[in-house]
């Protein structure tokens, strides 16, 4: 159904169905029809296999064509339609469901030895010598079982105790990699339930929690709990902004119309229904499914597995060792907590214990004040880790963590290492209860907390740790982008009386930074141009510069769509901003409460005196120019002329636009030094112009 072979035709009836919007010739009915397999493929290909063929714009084109084709014609509306994953009512509450089949666990191994065991208990019970073995990723998210019937989904259902769990159809729905319809009847099938694993690829966490980082929310700690959580939020709406994906690995019970058990006949391996499923549109571990029938082999695979699990894309914590033949797993049988068919190999734990010498307390750019743990160092996953996060006081509170105490640290998600619970068992009496300050460690403020937050906060905004952070915020990457000003220099510069607020970074003493250990005549006309050239950056970079609470890129984006300089947003009320696509009541309630602050105004004042853009990009855009008005470009490697943010930005200020990844609307791929996969996958697709960072910007200055 989902056949590579089909992209060609569903491209074409995808352009042609843009092309003809309404004709007549082809009754609603029919088109409502195309249209929907036209986006299910599209969704395939994006959310499943990660390689789209059409812009968002074009996507987005066609599911409104479709949504307007349902509202005229709801009659030939149906619930598997691309526009019904989402159902707007909220879920009060989620009814306990029966599994068709227990939803057992796993037995675990640690070593070749226990595979062997494991091996050896295989070959008895099946009374073969020789068995075939399937080894694949062990995902490390929140369980779900999905049934289908008559080719609908018709229930999705979490792990809960294994026989029965909470029904999460409604979410379930929500996820683009899990189909709404999928032709099992194909293969004989007309009830089937199957299992997998709700996951958050390791980018989408870490690019979750940066935009969360930077809107001063608190940041999630692991992709498995965020992904176990929002699978049981209320609003589903929501739910379609975590990145949620889901992987089937098993099938559980499968029935045709006269219910008969169709496992281990129409189906005879656990390959084969992987390969059913993939062929159906699920996605599947099977481009990462091994088989072999060597224990040798298997040993040595796992450790392949074991060295590389860090470039995995999503969180594995070790592999699944399965009998391949169903009939053979259906002989081996199950206990009350497992199957004898299969068995995890765990890899080496990302935990360990160590102890707590010290706590810093840090004050962050909101002032919201963060404990973090001074560690004695030691090696986890492959890294030294000597400081861990402990969050706040609850969290201190809670676990009774003590200084002196022996804790044990995990390194979950790749994120910051965290401090899992102490080991009071090997407390000697000389451990110390932490007591949190009532004063900010830095202005020695009275610390405030709110009844909704959890976190202690400095009120006092000239906080010299808050100023330095906000300096800081406003100079980094994705902000005003300043080359040769980072963290460290402004620190120093704060300490040396050069900087001590924003306006500063634009007045800056030449001269007196030239005699600063380290500076040359050079260094200094790096910085000077670094500076010069952030005053051109967009309104909307400028605006989340500022820092103003919940702002984030995306936000900053949409706010500046609708102003022309960013001092009119102290027009608006916070009733106008909500009205703005995404804008939510705390983001427009923090952005009034900025601009009703004289000394935020009196900053914007400053800054446009210096000679910094303030104007929106239409503005922007009029005044260079539309050269590359509908042209689309990437950039990749290392640039050596400019950064990659500011050729970027010089695109955009253009008219082009950046996209994200490698696809067939690539104009142009533009290569620093060390291209990586871009290159080759532009190369493959053979449309994209491939252009040298010279090529790039000779072929600006023609
Ligand atoms: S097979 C009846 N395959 O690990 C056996 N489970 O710790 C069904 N898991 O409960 C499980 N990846 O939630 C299987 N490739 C995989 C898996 C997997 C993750 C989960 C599953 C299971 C848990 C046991």
């Amino acid at each position: 159904m989902y056949n590579p072979a089909d992209a060609k035709n569903m491209l074409a009836l995808g352009k042609m169905l843009l092309a003809e919007k309404n004709n007549a010739a082809t009754s609603a009915q029919q088109q409502i029809e195309e249209l929907k397999k036209v986006i299910n493929y599209h969704d395939w290909r994006y959310y499943v296999l990660a390689e789209p063929v059409v812009s968002d714009l074009e996507y987005d084109t066609l599911f409104k064509q479709l949504k307007k084709l349902e509202e005229s014609y709801p009659q030939y509306k149906t619930p598997d339609s691309p526009t019904q994953r989402v159902a707007f009512t909220l879920t009060k509450e989620f009814p306990a469901v029966q599994h068709l089949s227990p939803m057992l666990s796993l037995d675990n191994s640690y070593n070749a030895e226990d595979l062997a065991t494991f091996d050896t208990q295989i070959k008895k019970l099946t009374s073969l010598d020789s068995i075939d073995y399937t080894l694949e990723p062990k995902f490390d998210g929140t369980g779900i079982s999905l049934v289908y019937e008559n080719d609908q989904l018709v229930r999705a259902a979490t792990r809960g105790d294994g026989s029965s769990g909470e029904e999460i159809t409604n979410n379930a729905r929500v996820l683009r990699s899990i189909p709404l319809s999928a032709a099992f009847s194909k293969f004989g099938i007309y009830k089937i339930e199957i299992r997998g694993e709700v996951l958050i690829s390791k980018t989408f966490f870490e690019s979750m929690n940066q935009l969360r980082r930077e809107a001063g929310l608190k940041e999630f700690a692991n992709a498995r709990n965020t992904a176990a959580g929002a699978m049981r939020m209320q609003d589903n709406r929501e739910i379609a902004q975590r990145g949620l994906e889901a992987v089937m690995y098993h099938i559980g019970y499968a029935v045709n119309t006269q219910n008969n058990n169709l496992l281990a006949r129409k189906i005879e391996s656990h390959q084969q229904s992987i390969q059913m499923l993939a062929e159906l549109g699920f996605k599947t571990p099977l481009h990462d499914l091994f088989v072999t029938h060597s224990l040798d082999e298997l040993v040595k695979k796992l450790a392949k597995w074991e060295a590389q699990r860090e470039t995995y894309p999503y969180e594995v914590d070790g592999m699944v060792i399965k009998v391949n033949r169903l009939d053979l797993q259906e002989i081996c049988g199950a206990t009350a907590h497992h199957p004898r068919w299969a068995i995890a190999y765990k890899f080496k734990a990302k935990e360990t214990t160590t102890t707590l010498l010290d706590i810093d307390f840090q004050v962050g750019r909101t002032g919201a004040i963060t404990p973090v743990a001074k560690l004695q160092p030691v090696q986890l996953a492959g890294v030294t880790v000597s400081s861990a996060s402990l969050h706040n006081e609850d969290y201190i509170v809670e676990k009774d963590i003590r200084l002196g105490d022996t804790v044990v640290v995990e390194r979950s998600g790749d994120v910051i290492p965290q401090i899992v619970r102490p080991l009071p068992e090997t407390r000697t009496g000389k451990e110390i209860p932490i007591i949190f300050p009532k004063n900010c460690p830095v202005c020695d403020t009275a610390l405030e907390k709110t009844e909704t937050e959890a976190v202690w906060r400095c009120p006092n905004k000239q906080c010299p740790a808050q100023v330095v952070e906000g300096i800081i915020h406003f100079v980094s990457k994705n902000a005003m982008d300043i080359e040769g000003l980072g963290r460290n220099q402004v620190k120093l510069f704060y300490q040396e009386n050069f900087i001590q607020n924003i306006p500063d970074i634009f007045q800056l003493p030449y001269h007196e930074i030239l005699q600063l250990k380290g500076y040359k005549e050079k260094s200094v006309q790096n910085l000077q141009k670094g500076i010069e050239n952030a005053k051109d950056r967009s309104a909307d970079r400028l605006l989340y510069a500022l820092g103003i609470r919940f702002v984030g890129r995306g936000n900053a984006k949409i706010l500046m769509q609708y102003v022309e300089d960013v001092e009119d947003l102290k027009n608006w009320t916070p009733e106008q901003l909500q009205e703005l696509p995404e804008i939510g009541p705390t983001v427009a309630q923090s952005v009034c409460d900025y601009f009703a602050d004289e000394a935020n105004l009196h900053l914007l004042h400053q800054l446009k005196a210096f000679g910094v853009n303030t104007q929106s990009k239409q503005n922007s855009q009029e005044l260079l120019g539309d050269s590359l008005s509908g042209k689309t470009f990437l950039f990749t490697g290392t640039l050596q002329k400019f950064s990659r943010n500011e050729a970027e930005t010089f695109v955009e200020q253009h008219g082009g636009k950046i996209l994200s990844s490698v696809s067939k609307n690539l104009n142009y791929l533009v290569v620093g030094e060390n291209a990586g996969s871009k290159l080759a996958k532009a190369e493959k697709i053979g449309t994209v112009t491939v252009l040298s960072e010279t090529d790039f910007w000779a072929m600006i200055e023609g």
